[in-house]
């Protein structure tokens, strides 16, 4: 169970400042909006980790007055934002403008007494703070609720809405990662980053997957890459004369056997001393080992990766599809949320479709549009220029970094259309023979039987969807069938709304619909069958602790 998340405004904040500049990609305009030069990953990346460097995190009393805390706090130096959210608590989160402040108030901080336990003294950015005197405080914080809306809220939202366009964008703008919550993630693994740092000073940790990718839903996961190339690369460093000098190590046989013996220390160090770290478990045997656990405070289920660049990688290529057109992300989320509303997708790993998938699989989609909407992997391969050149692990990784280089696309067909001819394509697309590539934006002859084959973009020889069985796919075939046949029905338009009826989007992210039972009757008579193969496949893939086990062997 997941913690409520629950941010408390600020008017007139930065954050609200670069809400309103850096998330154009929420406004409902359809298109390639080429009008603003878009940031880099690297960029963006960098910039939001120079950010969360400044910023502390602070357990706050119940009943606090937003300026006097702000005073006392501006002690250190001046204060550039600062919000506060609950999580079985209030916290705020401090952004100052300078980094020293955070040493200053570090310095005049404390480690806690206990009358029946002893604290261990750790010196962190996430912090407590208490009155001195008891006195009661005016709360003048108001509370805004970030959290995604419930599925009656959102049903009215939708049911609501001028057109399924209008949906989709309503969809993007109420799921989306907001401005706060994803300086919140940067801040987390700014503070694992400090742990870490304990052992390796040079890492750097990065947050990759939904969180950066611009496809992250509220509540989704923090993914984390541990970076150590700083680290090794020092040796790099040209001196002059004939000697060079190399760290004394220890060596181990493979690179696997180091990721694991790196991660088992930092699991650890994070379970003994990281604040607020809980239910640390090292998964160290998966294909790709990982350390999982849930970081309290910011309510966030974390899974911290080390040699694990590609991910990075898939991440940034994923930032550019994203940013590039702005039906990309509206269509994603309403496939993404269509997906689990039917139960195709799952938090618990197993033979069902991933998220990473269904991206893929939009992805692709637009890549077949006439005109395209997004362009391959190889044409982005084809624009990058030397300072893009990248080859992990013996893989070519080479694309176009900068966005602004890439044309904008000719198309101009609504979301409705897309969303309808979405579940067309892929109802009527032929798994068995064929497989998903956006390297080259074509269906190309499966190499193997797997029920469903999308390549992995990077390393070319893999199944990012090898784990998915013939009976999950099918289920995936018949819903995207179905979902086609209601979106093309008369009565799911605008004009039903006056009867209270769900219709467009609304209507296929409803489990059933009276409407529908003439198309599903033929395919209930199954359900019973696969609801049993379902259960075997899963137990059989449950023996594997995520999805790195299951895929790409
Ligand atoms: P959420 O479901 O919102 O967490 O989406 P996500 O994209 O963050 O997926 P997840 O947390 O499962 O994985 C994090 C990242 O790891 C993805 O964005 C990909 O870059 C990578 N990844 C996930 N699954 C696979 C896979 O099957 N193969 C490969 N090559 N990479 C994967
Ligand atoms: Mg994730």
């Amino acid at each position: 169970q997941r913690p409520i998340l629950r941010l408390l405004s600020c008017p007139g904040t930065v954050a609200e400042d670069l809400r309103r500049d850096e998330q154009p990609s929420g406004s409902v305009e359809t298109g390639f909006e080429d009008k603003i030069p878009r940031k880099r990953f690297s960029e963006m990346q960098n910039e939001r980790r120079e950010q969360a460097q400044r910023t502390v995190l602070i357990r706050c009393p119940e009943k606090i007055s937003e300026n006097k805390f702000l005073k006392y706090l501006s002690q250190h130096g001046p204060i550039n934002n600062h919000f506060f959210y609950e999580s079985f608590g209030l916290y705020a989160v401090v952004e100052f403008c300078r980094k020293e402040s955070v040493g200053s108030l570090q310095n005049g901080t404390r480690t806690p007494s206990m009358a029946m336990e002893t604290a261990i003294p750790f010196r962190s950015r996430f912090l407590s703070l208490k009155l001195k005197n008891q006195t009661s405080e005016q709360s003048c914080i108001q509370s805004s609720d970030q959290l995604p809306p419930s599925n009656r809220k959102l049903c009215e939202l939708l049911c609501y809405a001028e057109s399924i366009d209008d949906q989709l964008n309503t969809l993007l703008k109420e799921f989306q990662l907001t401005e706060e919550n994803t300086k919140l993630r940067y801040l987390t693994c700014s503070l694992i980053e400090d742990i870490a740092a304990a052992y390796f000073p040079d890492c750097v940790v990065r947050p990759f997957g939904s969180s950066v990718n611009t496809f992250g839903k509220l509540g989704c996961d923090l993914d984390m890459f541990l970076d150590l190339d700083e680290t090794r690369n020092l040796s790099t460093h040209k001196t002059s004369g004939n000697f060079l000098t190399e760290f004394q190590v220890k060596n181990v046989p493979s690179e696997r056997i180091a990721t694991q013996k790196i991660l088992s220390v930092i699991g650890e160090c994070l379970d003994h001393f990281g604040p607020g770290c809980v239910g640390v478990q090292k998964i160290l045997n998966a294909r790709c080992p990982l350390v999982r656990f849930s970081h309290q405070a910011s309510g966030f289920q974390c899974d911290l990766t080390t040699n694990n660049r590609i991910a990075l990688t898939s991440s940034e290529l994923l930032y550019i599809y994203g940013t590039l057109d702005s039906r990309v992300r509206a269509l994603v989320f309403g496939i993404r949320c269509w997906a689990r509303a039917h139960s195709l997708t799952s938090s618990i790993p197993g033979a069902w479709i991933t998220n990473f998938s269904l991206t893929m699989m939009v992805i692709f989609f637009l890549q077949r549009r006439s005109p395209p909407i997004l362009p391959t992997l190889d044409s982005l391969k084809t624009l990058a220029d030397a300072e893009d050149k990248c080859i992990i692990e013996g893989n070519n990784c080479t694309f176009v970094r900068d966005l602004n280089r890439i044309k904008p696309s000719g198309n101009t067909e609504t979301l409705e259309l897309l969303l309808k001819e979405f579940f067309e394509y892929f109802g009527n697309f032929a798994f068995n023979k064929n497989s998903i590539n956006i390297r080259q934006g074509r269906e190309q002859n499966k190499p193997d039987s797997s029920p469903l084959y999308i390549q992995n973009p990077f390393e070319t020889a893999l199944n990012i969807s090898k784990n998915v069985s013939q009976s999950q796919l099918q289920k995936f075939v018949d819903l995207a069938q179905e979902s086609a046949w209601v979106l093309q029905q008369k009565d799911t338009d605008r004009l039903s709304v006056s009867n209270n009826q769900p219709w467009g989007l609304a209507a296929i992210l409803l489990p059933t619909v009276p409407n529908r039972r003439s198309f599903t009757k033929k395919k209930r008579k199954r359900s019973a069958n696969e609801s049993v193969r379902n259960l075997l496949e899963s137990l059989k893939s449950n023996r594997t602790a995520n999805f790195t086990e299951t895929n790409e062997k």
